[in-house]
C-alpha cells in the first residue's frame, strides 16, 4: 500500500488504523522537514516514510521487494504540479498499481477528471463535506 504526500501524517495515522498487521505502507513526502516529523511521530514498523518524490513508487516498491501497491492513497496538491510531473505521477501510479487495486486522490479542485480518466478506466467522482475544508475524493481503478 501506497500514500503519496504524507504531510502531517493525519492521514497515515488513519491509514495504519485500518490496515492489515501483515501490511507495508510507502509513504511519500518531499518535504523535508514534514518528512522528519512523519519519521519521529509514526512508531509502527508497517509504515516505511520515504524523503522523495511519489512517481518513484517504482523504485521504492522494488526495493522493499513488492511488484505493484494493492492500493495507492494520495493527498498530492497536482493542480499546482507542472503538466510533467502530474503525467509523471499519474503513469507511475497506474503502472504500479495492482490491477484489482484502487487509486483514491484527494483534491479541492475538480478539475483532473480528464486527466485521471487518461489513466484510470473507472474513475469516480464524490464530493466530502466531512472535511474541512470539503474535498473532491477521485477513486479510479484500472
Ligand atoms: C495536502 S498535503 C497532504 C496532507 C496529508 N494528507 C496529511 O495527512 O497531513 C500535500 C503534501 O504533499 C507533499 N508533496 C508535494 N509534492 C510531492 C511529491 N512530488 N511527492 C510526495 N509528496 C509531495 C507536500 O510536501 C505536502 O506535505
Amino acid at each position: 500500500m501506497s500514500s503519496s504526500g504524507g504531510g502531517q501524517g493525519v492521514f497515515t495515522h488513519e491509514i495504519l488504523k485500518l490496515i492489515n498487521p501483515a501490511c507495508k505502507l510507502l509513504v511519500f513526502e518531499t518535504n523535508e522537514t514534514f518528512c522528519k516529523k512523519l519519521k519521529y511521530t509514526t512508531v509502527d514498523d508497517r509504515a516505511v516514510i520515504i524523503h522523495d518524490s511519489a512517481e518513484k513508487i517504482g523504485y521504492y516498491l522494488e526495493k522493499h521487494n513488492f511488484e505493484k501497491a494493492d492500493h495507492i492513497i494520495s493527498s498530492l496538491p497536482l493542480s499546482m504540479f507542472s503538466l510533467e510531473l502530474k503525467e509523471d505521477i499519474l503513469q507511475n501510479t497506474s503502472c504500479f498499481l495492482n490491477d484489482r487495486g484502487q487509486f483514491l486522490q484527494f483534491q479541492y479542485a475538480p478539475f483532473d477528471y480528464k486527466r485521471l480518466k487518461k489513466h484510470f478506466r473507472k474513475v469516480k467522482m464524490n464530493f466530502s463535506i466531512r472535511n474541512f475544508p470539503p474535498v473532491f475524493v477521485y477513486r479510479c481503478s484500472l
